[in-house]
């Protein structure tokens, strides 16, 4: 294969998005490398989830640049998204995971082998042939991060991946990411969860008002953050 070894790094250049006359991200300047696992966080309306969009290609920036170290279509076909509330296809849990690979022309056959795999890695064995609109909330998470992995992805993109879950799933969850950041996905994904964030983060990027307060490792942002937003966020202050 000619393939790249990875489509990183992932240059944010001069990134402003506006929408109907509002600036929702400025100027933002960002570069993101295939190792570690990158939280975005910042309060409500900072911009996170439109970050993430635009990186994925979603959503085409008013001015400036996302750039991968390949095309914009191979690095596309490399990238898995997986939503805040992902849509689950009326047939079974078993087909929904297979999907992305039945996209790509693999037989169906295979596609059911490599997502019966994926379908226990993520828990979900028991529910195999169940209608998936019928699985709770966070069993729609693990098997929209199932249909993410099968594609072996360099990044996998998460929007708040856990929001209204129980501890238990929140747990199981963080593991599965976490499991496949360590075989080498890079993982970009937002979250509120300030613990999970410390859990998980290798660095962390920070918004807010749609600008980029702080790109740092974890453990120096959660120990010393340097801007007035981030200290005030972390201390569970309301940032307006
Ligand atoms: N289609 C749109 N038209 C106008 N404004 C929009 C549109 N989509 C998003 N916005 C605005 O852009 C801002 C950023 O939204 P975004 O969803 O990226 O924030 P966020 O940081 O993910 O917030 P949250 O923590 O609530 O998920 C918000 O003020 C939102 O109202
Ligand atoms: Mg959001």
């Amino acid at each position: 294969m000619s393939q790249q070894s990875t489509i990183f790094p992932l240059k944010v250049s001069d990134l402003t998005v506006r929408k109907r006359g509002k600036t929702i991200l400025s100027k933002i300047n960002l570069t993101l490398n295939q190792s570690g696992f990158t939280v975005v966080m910042g309060p409500n309306g900072s911009g996170k989830t439109t970050l993430l969009r635009v990186m994925h290609g979603l959503e085409r920036p008013r001015q400036g640049s996302v750039e991968w170290s390949v095309s914009t279509e191979d690095a596309r076909s490399r990238q898995a998204f997986v939503f805040q509330t992902p849509v689950m296809m009326r047939r079974s849990v078993l087909d929904n995971v297979a999907y992305p690979l039945i996209l790509r022309k693999q037989s169906r056959a295979q596609a059911r082998q490599s997502a019966r795999h994926w379908v226990e890695t993520v828990g979900l064995a028991d529910n195999l042939n169940l209608d998936a609109k019928m699985l709770s909330g966070g069993e729609r998470q693990k098997l929209a991060i199932a249909r993410g992995l099968i594609e072996s992805p360099d990044v996998l993109f998460l929007d708040e991946p856990t929001t209204n879950l129980d501890g238990r799933s929140i747990r199981e969850i963080e593991a599965i990411i976490a499991a496949a950041n360590s075989e080498g996905t890079k993982v970009i994904m937002t979250t509120h969860d300030i613990g999970q964030a410390k859990r998980l983060a290798s660095e962390v990027v920070f918004l807010n008002r749609g600008e980029i307060c702080e790109h740092r490792p974890a453990a120096d942002f959660f120990d010393r953050p340097e801007s007035p937003a981030a200290k005030a966020y972390l201390r569970g202050d309301i940032v307006e």
